[in-house]
């Protein structure tokens, strides 16, 4: 009876040993994927507004030659870059201002599902005029944002497909 209480004694020790081992090894992991995501990359405020704009240059001819489904398109590429700046620049206070150009966006969404060229050209000002009062309400008032006079690229059509 000694002889095997001894013995199962010496087994909880030895699992107690095993799992210390376990949770340092663990914490060894965690550790080490903490560091890789603290390294990751990850694009800042001005790289998502530099994809926007982009998409507003792009948005404006596809919408002004009756491309809606390019105009969609770069209308959710939009709202889609917005939503990583939500996602991944909350460190920024100025991602609060977002909700300002929610519904001139949605505006713009709208006039593309009528394809309405005069309430696109109409919303798209509006769109436009959101933009640089968001750069005013975040100190970036020397950034203006106007409507595009020439396409960003030369090797894109913005006439809709045959
Ligand atoms: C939430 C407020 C907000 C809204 C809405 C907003 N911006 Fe910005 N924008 C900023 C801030 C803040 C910066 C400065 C980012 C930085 O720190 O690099 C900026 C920078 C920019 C830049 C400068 C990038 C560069 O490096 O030259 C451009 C271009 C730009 N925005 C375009 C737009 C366009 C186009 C729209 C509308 C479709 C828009 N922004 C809407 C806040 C906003």
């Amino acid at each position: 009876m000694k002889y095997i209480i001894a013995f199962l004694m010496l087994l909880a020790v030895a699992a107690c040993s095993q799992q210390t081992g376990n949770t340092a090894q663990l914490q060894a992991q965690i550790d080490s994927l903490q560091n890789k995501l603290d390294r990751t990359y990850k694009p800042g405020f001005g790289e998502f507004m530099s994809s926007i704009q982009v998409h507003h240059n792009k948005l404006w001819f596809a919408g002004t030659n009756g491309n809606w489904k390019l105009a969609d398109f770069e209308i959710n590429e939009i709202k889609e870059s917005l939503g990583d700046i939500k996602l991944f620049c909350t460190d920024r206070p100025e991602a609060n201002s977002i909700g300002m150009i929610e519904q001139p966006l949605q505006n713009v969404s709208n006039a593309i599902q009528q394809k309405s060229i005069t309430e696109f050209k109409s919303n798209y000002t509006i769109l436009t005029s959101t933009c640089n009062s968001c750069h005013q309400a975040t100190q970036h008032e020397f950034n203006i944002i106007t409507i595009p006079t020439a396409p960003p690229y030369t090797n894109q059509s913005f006439k809709p497909a045959l």
